[in-house]
């Protein structure tokens, strides 16, 4: 029984070690803000950070996060966590709000490592981050905005 971390609590999960991660969190531990989009590597709904980093939830398996940190978008907190999400709020980025979960979780991965992204960082970072609303015009803006606040 694979015991894994998420947003800092342990649960010994009764499910197959090569479940993708995106299932046991979605359909486990009912943490329905991390999305299903393609199940392919595609778009980016998926979107959690494993120890920090943005990861595709997908495209891992449970047994892969033993002993590791996993943080959905229930779980973010922290300095560029609030600046991402304030950021977000002010420019009205969210449209359908589907993609918006893994866009956030790969912005604060972005800001993490780069805390003055470029508009090339940032397309680049966002680039795998598919919104159907075509929000990226915003959500470049935003990213401006928190790491602005953060300087
Ligand atoms: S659902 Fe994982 S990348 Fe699309
Ligand atoms: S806000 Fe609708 S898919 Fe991105």
């Amino acid at each position: 029984m694979p015991r894994i971390t998420v947003n800092g609590q342990s649960h010994d999960l009764d499910v197959a070690p090569d479940m993708p991660l995106l299932w046991a969190i979605r359909d486990h531990l009912n943490l329905t803000g991390t999305k299903f989009g393609c199940g392919v590597a595609l778009c980016g709904a998926c979107t959690v950070h494993l120890d920090g980093e943005p990861v595709r939830s997908c495209q891992i398996q449970v047994r892969d996060v033993v002993d590791r940190d996993v943080t959905t978008i229930e779980g973010l907190e922290g300095k560029t966590a609030k600046a991402v999400q304030g950021a977000w709020q002010r420019l009205d980025v969210v449209q359908c709000g589907y993609c918006q979960s893994g866009q956030i979780m790969t912005a604060v991965g972005l800001l993490s490592a780069n805390p003055k992204p470029t508009d090339a960082d940032i397309d680049n970072a966002l680039d795998g981050n598919v919104c159907r609303c075509a929000t990226y015009v915003r959500i470049r803006a935003a990213v401006h905005e928190a790491a602005k606040e953060l300087a």
